[in-house]
């Protein structure tokens, strides 16, 4: 096992979970990495961050291919969610002489993670000098959870942000150079949208402090997926910006479930529709479409058109689970409507009329519903109906 330099006096020693597939929900087809640091000074050595606990023996394994891990004087925990944090006692046990930091929200959530476990609170008032090499830390509360932090190294121009600026993406390759900027551009925008959607605020401000103090950053390096250095800073932060401020475009996402193809054969038309009006437009089955990959469609996106049939008098139940997920990502100042097909009675389209509405969406005032299959003339009403939707989507 290596270490990798990922900057003058800093090496990446975490771990690569190449068969990660689920994170608390969004689904991960490429795995992850839990990115850990080792900044060494003449006189100290740190390790920013720990890895998930049964990833210990990698980050050791890493750590020992450069030092003695018993030699590590110092941890800090940048935040206290259980794939950073998780391992702390077990690298606690092999550290046994390393002062453990926190921020003061991370002091607690150590404490009541590990049994009680005291560690050391540092704020943006202290720098801990490594000899020759400072650390710096910067509380950014909710970016992702209360106690997170930030932790600068201004000697090696380096920011270790957590999760912020990471990527759920598992590979050898430690820089977005390296593994290609499209497809980290691509992975930071699934993760922002997955993770960081609902705090977009916190996320903006917190872009916003770092670049007020002045640090001179050359590398910045987060704890999951890839590293951003050289020019892709600029284009990561303009990433950042563009989705923070809600920036969208013309676009609309349709999205349904189906029993015996009537709500997929009027999500064709609905598309259609779309596309007639100028807008551009993508379908998807609940089916068969990972919810992290419709939550992504939608960061850009200024409407979503839901469809389902009515079954037992409500929505199917992956089009349930979808809304559930988007409750909780609150993709608000996006429009909405709701299609569908229905047997006898309906009450489908209502239903999501509802969870449309709690997930933070304006609704259009018309729905479109059918009963059984639909006819010619249906199909055609179907397009009519979509392109008003996409005229309120270009007129937005
Ligand atoms: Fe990567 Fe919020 O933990």
């Amino acid at each position: 096992m290596r270490a990798y330099p990922i900057a003058e006096g800093i090496h990446w020693v975490g771990a690569i979970d190449w068969n990660l597939r689920d994170f608390h929900g969004y689904e991960t087809p490429f795995g992850s990495t839990y990115n850990a640091y080792l900044v060494r000074g003449s006189e100290k050595t740190a390790l920013i961050d720990t890895v998930k606990a049964p990833f210990v023996p990698e980050l050791l394994a890493r750590v020992s291919s450069v030092m003695d891990p018993a030699d590590v004087d110092l941890i800090v925990v940048n935040h206290v969610e259980p794939d950073h944090n998780g391992g702390l006692r077990d690298v606690m046990a092999a550290m046994p002489d390393a002062r453990v930091v926190a921020s003061p929200s991370g002091v607690k959530g150590v404490a009541e993670y590990h049994d009680g476990l005291a560690v050391d609170a540092v704020t943006a008032d202290d720098v801990i000098d490594l000899g020759g090499r400072t650390l710096r830390f910067l509380p950014m509360p909710m970016v992702h959870w209360p106690d997170s932090m930030f932790t600068y190294c201004a000697e090696s121009k380096t920011l270790m942000p957590n999760d912020a600026f990471g990527q759920h993406y598992a590979c050898e390759e430690r820089f977005a150079d390296e593994l290609g900027l499209d497809t980290a551009l691509e992975q930071l925008g699934i993760y922002y949208a997955n993770i960081l959607l609902p705090l977009g605020t916190q996320v903006a401000k917190a872009v916003d402090k770092v670049l007020q103090t002045g640090w001179e950053i050359d590398v910045i390096a987060p704890s999951h997926g890839v590293a951003w250095r050289g020019a892709d800073i600029a284009v990561a932060i303009e990433r950042y910006r563009r989705w923070t401020a809600g920036e969208k475009r013309d676009k609309a996402v349709v999205v349904y479930g189906t029993m015996w193809g009537s709500t997929a054969e009027l999500a064709v038309h609905v598309v259609d529709g779309l596309a007639q009006a100028g807008v551009e437009a993508a379908m998807y089955d609940v089916a068969v479409t990972p919810i992290a990959h419709i939550a992504y469609e939608l960061l850009e996106a200024k409407a979503l058109v839901l469809g389902s049939p009515t079954l037992h008098h409500g929505m199917l139940y992956r089009v349930s689970g979808l809304l559930t997920y988007l409750e909780g990502l609150h993709p608000a100042g996006r429009l909405a409507a709701a299609f569908g097909s229905f047997g006898w009675g309906g009450g489908a389209i209502k239903q999501m009329r509802e969870r449309l509405e709690k997930a933070g969406f304006e609704l259009l005032a018309d729905d479109f519903g059918v009963k059984f299959r639909p006819t010619a003339d249906d199909l055609a009403a179907a397009e009519r109906w979509a392109r008003e939707i996409g005229e309120a989507v270009r007129a937005r």
